[in-house]
């Protein structure tokens, strides 16, 4: 099980570097235009931060351009890359022609059907937005999608990764069904650390205990 943040803020990823605990770093687009800093000094930062991977997703649309920034990626980031890719037809078809050489995610995967796809393709990762698919699939799609996923990568060595996690209670959720990898914006990191009865049996403790 592994605990990822979700950010490419580079003072995000110093905090969780001190707590030891959270095991990579995966950004997307969107968090990469916010960070502050050009898309290549933030990733080789954010790398230089945490002994684990680092997500990269790839921004072309076609296959060549694809594979040319996968390269330029892996350049930058070295082993501990993971390339995310969009799930189109190109996305999957970069991910056969990449997956060999370079750690594979697929990422806003939506149904069972992408997952086997991504599995066939030789991914290590489909990425399922969990929160989002709660709120914008039917019901009913929405209830089985993480079942379905994991049945569908179930004897690979592709693995599930739950992004768009709001809260601990989603966590939890998520770990319940089975999935293996959560990523999380620092803020729900932090939520999932304290609890009033852990703070007010640590104050005893200091109040009325004695040690080394
Ligand atoms: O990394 C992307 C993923 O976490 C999406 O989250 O909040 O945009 O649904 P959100």
């Amino acid at each position: 099980m592994s605990l990822l943040l979700d950010s490419a803020r580079i003072s995000e990823a110093e905090t969780v570097s001190h707590w030891g605990w959270v095991g990579g770093i995966t950004t997307n687009p969107a968090l990469l235009a916010g960070s502050g800093l050009s898309p290549t000094e933030t990733l080789a930062r954010l790398a230089s931060l945490t002994p684990g991977p680092v997500f990269y997703q790839l921004t072309a649309r076609d296959l060549e351009g694809m594979l040319e920034e996968a390269g330029r990626a892996a350049k930058i980031l070295g082993d501990q890359l993971v390339v995310k890719i969009m799930p189109t037809p190109a996305g999957f078809q970069a991910a056969a022609r990449l997956s060999e050489k370079i750690s594979c995610a697929l990422t806003a995967v939506f149904s069972p059907a992408q997952a086997l796809v991504a599995q066939a393709a030789g991914a290590r990762f489909v990425i399922i937005y969990y929160h989002r698919a709660r709120t914008l699939l039917p019901e009913a799609e929405s209830r089985q999608l993480v079942g379905d996923c994991l049945a569908a990568l179930s004897g690979s060595e592709t693995h599930l990764l739950a992004a768009s996690v709001k809260s601990p209670h989603e966590a939890i959720e998520l770990r319940r069904a089975g999935v293996e990898y959560l990523t999380l914006p620092l803020s729900v990191l932090e939520a999932l650390v304290p609890h009033p009865l852990s703070e007010q049996a640590a104050q005893e403790f200091q109040k009325h205990g004695a040690g080394i």
